[in-house]
């Protein structure tokens, strides 16, 4: 039977986003790609609101990724201006909130202003517990599982694990995310129906949403539209939809 109301017992665990289409909400307007990037910031801000109304304790936001940093230099400029500024006004109600921060990625790409701005917030949050705000920054799944297969394999070499006890568990442990349950729900904005290198092993039996609004227009009821289509799925993880009921 198809639900049109939220259950509040089927609340995704972990949800991640692919924040997509600012530029080209931008665009629409007659504005520079940059406003998009501003009017983005608010709806980060509204998501956040609703996870923490829903009831849901993992958000990992899709923030800038590994081949973002071929973008123009002075697009690339302005988002670590504009992730510094929002950085800077935030951590008083992620304290407020009760939020986690966290980043996942390859920091030391960024600027050092940024990497001991993004390390102070994560030290002034981390006691929080009603919602892990994660950001994937600097962030390629490629590279996640390179330096997971560099980590491990280290240990191997230093008789820390046996290659013959490698199993999912010992791979989630080394991923950017050990401390993140599996993805639940992956939603893209912006009509784009593919995974640009993100959280490539975690969204193995993830549920997809894609939807054409554009990032800065995606807020509150959009957020509940992806969740109802969320639990109107049977999530049967290989058995048979008899075994699941
Ligand atoms: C997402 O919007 C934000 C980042 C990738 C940083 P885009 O900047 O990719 O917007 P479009 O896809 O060009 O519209
Ligand atoms: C994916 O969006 C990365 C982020 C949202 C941060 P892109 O706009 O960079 O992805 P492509 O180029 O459409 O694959
Ligand atoms: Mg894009």
């Amino acid at each position: 039977m198809k639900i049109n109301k939220l259950d509040k017992d089927n609340i995704p665990e972990h949800l991640a986003i692919i924040m997509d289409g600012n530029g080209r909400w931008a665009k629409k307007r007659g504005l520079r790609r940059e406003q998009g990037h501003i009017e983005g910031k608010k709806s980060v801000k509204s998501i956040v609101e609703s996870c923490i109304e829903l009831g849901i304790k993992n958000l990992t936001l899709y923030a800038f990724s590994t081949e973002n940093w071929n973008r123009p230099k002075i697009e690339i400029d302005f988002l670590m201006q504009l992730l510094f500024l929002s950085l800077r006004d935030e951590i008083k109600n992620l304290n407020k909130n009760n939020i986690k921060f966290e980043t996942i990625g390859n920091l030391e790409r960024l600027p050092k202003k940024i990497i001991e701005y993004l390390k102070k917030v994560k030290k002034e949050t981390k006691l929080n517990s009603k919602l892990t705000l994660t950001l994937a920054l600097s962030y390629g799944g490629r590279k996640e599982i390179i330096d997971v297969v560099k980590k491990i394999s280290d240990k191997v070499k230093n008789n820390i694990i046996s290659s013959k006890n490698i199993d999912e568990s010992v791979i989630n442990n080394h991923l950017y995310t050990y401390n993140l349950p599996d993805v639940d729900l992956l939603i893209r904005t912006s009509g784009e129906k593919r995974i640009s290198n993100f959280l490539l092993w975690q969204i193995a039996y993830s549920e997809l949403y894609f939807t054409k609004k554009l990032w800065p227009d995606f807020r509150k009821k959009d957020i509940h539209k992806a969740l109802i289509s969320y639990q109107n799925r049977e999530r049967r993880f290989g058995k048979t939809s008899d075994q699941i009921k």
